[in-house]
């Protein structure tokens, strides 16, 4: 990472007062030109942020015997998984990270399968994300002229998947990193990060990186695969990566919005129609999930899958 933009920043919006029209203008200026910001005064109670992190570092240091049995070989439900690095089966090299994923399905099958020592944080924060996750997509689906977000709430969020990250001290950090180079393939990625830093945007147009420093009580937000392709490019999902880091532990909970997997994903019908020409084909959300799964972080772009 030899390109680091010290001086630039990705930008912080605040969103205390809704009514004001100038708040759709800036997630929508921040999803075009950097496809990632974050947002403060969002409404999320601190308590619900603090606990839900605090729930991360409690599982992960639970005993390897413990968490070991949420592993893809020993896990009860494929909706649990603990495991590390991304897919350690394609990697030249592991990526220093320890992750726990939920794919939330109802309340009754979380409370059962996901692990005691997060499970209620990890529900809490989705359900009190839920209202601001909404009021940004509705935010976003206007600029593009899609008045109807009721017809369009499914696609763009009817599923959601909750990681707990742990990028655990790194004894060599200049040998590996904590997760390589992506772009995620959700409609909408909502990242709680602690106080350690260490989470890299790419720059548009650039070969730079930019930092996203710890807010107090901020929320990262980013554009992902999905909605760039729903938008037919016009929302930018912006490769992003995680240092390694040689003198603390860090935790991170990204709320991965989705499609659900058996939804056909394109340009969005009111995107298209003054005659825009579409850059991406019509695809099953599952199909590029899968190819999103079938390759290690090698910055190869997931989205060319979808081009025409
Ligand atoms: C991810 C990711 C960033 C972070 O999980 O896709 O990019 O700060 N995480 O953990
Ligand atoms: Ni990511």
């Amino acid at each position: 990472m030899t390109k680091v933009l010290d001086k630039e920043s990705i930008p912080v919006i605040d969103m205390s007062n809704l009514d004001d029209p100038n708040v759709a203008d800036q997630i929508a200026n921040a999803a075009e030109k950097w496809g990632f910001f974050q947002i403060v005064n969002h409404g999320v109670p601190i308590e619900v942020l603090e606990d839900v992190r605090e729930a991360a570092r409690r599982f992960f240091q639970l005993p390897a015997e413990e968490k070991i049995k949420f592993s893809q070989e020993n896990s009860p439900t494929k909706n649990v998984r603990f495991g590390t690095s991304f897919i350690p089966k394609a990697e030249k090299a592991l990526e220093w990270k320890d992750y726990l994923s939920l794919f939330y399905v109802s309340d009754e099958e979380s409370s059962a399968f996901w692990p005691a020592a997060c499970k209620n944080e990890a529900i809490q924060f989705m359900k009190k994300s839920e209202f601001v996750v909404k009021w940004l997509l509705q935010a976003l689906m206007q600029k593009l002229n899609v008045d109807d977000m009721d017809s369009k709430q499914s696609l763009l969020m009817g599923s959601k998947r909750i990681n707990l990250n742990y990028y655990p001290i790194c004894p060599n950090p200049e040998l590996t990193v904590g997760v390589g180079r992506h772009s995620d393939v959700s409609t909408l990625t909502f990242l709680l990060q602690d106080n350690i830093g260490g989470l890299f945007v790419g720059k548009m147009e650039t070969d730079a990186w930019i930092h996203v420093p710890p807010i107090s009580g901020s929320i990262v937000i980013n554009v992902g695969d999905a909605l760039q392709i729903m938008s037919n490019g016009k929302y930018k999902s912006v490769e992003h990566r995680v240092a390694a880091n040689g003198s603390n532990n860090r935790v991170s909970v990204p709320i991965f919005v989705n499609p659900r997997p058996g939804d056909i994903i394109g340009p969005l019908a009111e995107v298209l129609k003054n005659g825009e020409k579409a850059i991406y084909k019509q695809v099953l959300y599952s199909d590029y999930v899968k190819h999103f799964f079938r390759k290690g972080h090698d910055g190869k772009e997931t989205i060319d899958f979808a081009k025409i």
